[in-house]
């Protein structure tokens, strides 16, 4: 599991996060989420209870949405990221290209309740 520094424990009672805090706090969020995706799919793959392999499934979905929330959310909080970002996905797609592996687009699950336009 991610470890919390000390910016976490006892906040309310000291003092608020500094920008570069909460920056770096998103950071954390966000490699906490992957990990409980892990752990949840890690967990589904190693059961044969249905009823479980679906609840850790769809959870481990929702995980994924709070990855893209926080994705977002640390695009506003530290724009200055993004360039370096934007560089990493256009390099795994120049290998993509060499490779003649076709680049997927990324789309909406397709479910009713998702609430996006579609
Ligand atoms: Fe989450």
């Amino acid at each position: 599991m991610p470890e919390f520094s000390e910016a976490f424990t006892g906040l309310a009672a000291k003092r608020k996060l500094s920008h570069n805090e909460l920056v770096r706090a998103i950071r954390f969020m966000i490699a906490a989420e992957y990990e409980a995706i892990q752990l949840y799919e890690q967990l589904a793959e190693s059961t044969d209870n249905e009823l479980s392999r679906r609840i850790l499934h769809n959870i481990a979905r929702e995980e994924m949405e709070h990855v893209g929330e926080f994705r977002r959310l640390l695009s506003v909080l530290s724009p200055q990221d993004e360039p370096f970002y934007y560089h990493g996905v256009k390099e795994t797609e120049e290998v993509l290209e060499e490779m003649g592996i076709p680049i997927p687009e990324a789309e909406c699950c397709g479910e009713k309740s998702c609430g996006c336009s579609h």
